[in-house]
């Protein structure tokens, strides 16, 4: 597909104007470039309009027809690449409908009745952006699979759980990867509850005001899948609250995106040594020959960035605008799609690490038994054994954790001398919990860490997302 510059004079509003615009008014004005992307949705959009304005009496259905087959033959030629479009035509509508005039000739001027192109646009948009949701929320749908799935065969897994990024409590990889599995299921939630609000049809609500025509809103609503026609003409020519709302799905997806792109960023990195991702998911340095770079990761990381400007570009262009159409709104859409194909391109990139990314278990185990990671548990059993208040077996615990530093050992290598140094009533039996894997395994609470609680939580997830 190309764009031609030329400029002829404007035939589909030109009526009152004796010459073309200036090319700089022509290259502020076209759209063409960005909003040609919505040609599926201007022919389903036009057809449904046509077909509506046959059965209401107000075009014969011979023209509905034509304008039909027409549509579609136009939809051919522009998914083939055959289609020319020309900026000085404006916008995708303008060159669609130009385009249908060449081919069929005067029904294709009786397309546009009781039709304005801010209804138009607006239902273009609206069900661009229906897909968009529903795309967005596959694409988050095959990343929790990617999760769950790892969650399930790491249930036993252990790691350190961190606050601060400080070594906190040991935790098991699966229950890691199931909090990703959460939260982008509200994410997913988000864009589903964007969908099911901006599910409603502007067409017909003309230029602001309704049309004379006796139109059959519901029937358009219907045929383009909408739940039912927007119930005020101004509202739906004007607002884009839809897409903003999409927008922040996005954008709070993108942040939650990049949470886990900095744990995988932090996690292959020598000092850590967590995981290793494929040789898909790595790239090279031109000059370090041992390097191997999360790029993915950080590019994941970064497209928050863009996401996130998308939603305040469209913000700031709506701020103040007043009812009805304004230009402006036109502006609406170029940010929006790229920061949906960032998102869904962050998605499928993640995913696809995820699924190829090879956890390294004994570092992480390792890693989870350093930094007195059951100081916690041992607390814990001064409450239990010795009915101690939990600030005093705190502060027990904390002596406790000072000797093994100045020991240089771990707590599970201190001898039971030693902890009764600090408290004469311990016994023995403190060392039941002072391993990492006793340590995971106690913390059966519902939503817990436990292995077992997290077997059960992988599979209720691996069903739902079936
Ligand atoms: N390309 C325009 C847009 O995206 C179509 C609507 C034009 N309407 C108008 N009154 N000039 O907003």
């Amino acid at each position: 597909m190309t764009v031609k510059r030329d400029r002829p004079e404007n035939k589909m509003w030109g009526g009152r104007f004796a010459g073309g615009p200036a090319q700089i008014m022509e290259e502020i004005n076209a759209s063409v470039d960005v909003d040609r992307r919505l040609w599926r949705e201007d022919t389903e959009g036009s057809k449904a309009h046509a077909a509506m304005l046959s059965s209401a009496g107000i075009i014969t259905a011979a023209d509905a027809v034509a304008i039909a087959s027409g549509l579609d033959k136009i939809a051919d030629e522009i998914e083939s690449g055959a289609f020319v479009f020309s900026t000085a035509l404006e916008d995708v509508h303008m060159n669609i409908e130009a385009r249908l005039k060449q081919l069929i000739g005067e029904p294709a001027a009786r397309l546009h009745t009781a039709r304005s192109r801010n209804d138009q646009v607006a239902t273009d948009f609206r069900l661009w952006t229906r897909r968009a949701c529903d795309q967005a929320g596959e694409a988050l749908k095959d990343l929790q699979r990617a999760l769950a799935a790892k969650a399930s065969s790491h249930a036993d897994t252990i790691m350190p759980g961190f606050t601060h990024l400080q070594t906190a409590q040991p935790i098991t990889f699966g229950h890691h990867c199931l909090a990703y599995v959460e939260m982008f299921d509200r994410d997913r939630g988000r864009f589903e509850d964007a969908r099911t609000r901006l599910n409603e049809c502007p067409l017909g609500a003309a230029a602001l005001a309704g049309t004379a025509f006796p139109i059959d809103r519901v029937m358009t609503a219907k045929e383009l899948s909408f739940e039912r026609p927007c119930a005020n003409s101004l509202d739906a020519v004007s607002s884009r609250d839809f897409a903003l709302e999409m927008l922040s799905a996005a954008t709070i997806a993108a942040s939650q995106l990049s949470r886990l792109a900095e744990e995988i960023v932090l996690w292959v990195s020598p000092q850590f040594g967590f995981v290793r991702l494929s040789d898909a998911f790595s790239t090279g340095s031109s000059i370090m020959p041992q390097k191997r770079n999360p790029d993915a990761a950080e590019l994941i990381r970064a497209k928050v960035g863009r996401i996130g400007a998308a939603f305040v570009n469209l913000l700031f262009v709506m701020k103040g605008l007043p009812l009805a159409y304004a230009k402006d709104l036109q502006d609406d859409k170029a940010a929006t799609f790229a920061a949906f194909d960032d998102f869904v391109l962050s998605c499928a990139a993640m995913t696809g690490m995820i699924k190829d990314m090879e956890v390294d278990e004994a570092v992480m185990r390792e890693a989870a038994a350093r930094g007195h990671s059951t100081a916690t548990d041992l607390a814990d059993w001064l409450v239990r054994a010795l009915n101690i208040p939990f600030r005093d077996a705190h502060h027990l615990t904390g002596k406790i954790v000072s000797l093994a530093d100045e020991k240089g050992l771990r707590l599970d290598a201190l001898s039971l001398d030693d902890f009764c140094s600090i408290e004469s009533r311990i016994t023995d039996d403190v060392f039941s919990v002072l391993s990492i894997d006793a340590s995971v395994a106690s913390r059966t609470s519902y939503g817990g860490t436990a292995p077992d609680e997290v077997r059960k939580q992988a599979k209720r997830w691996l069903e739902e997302l079936k």
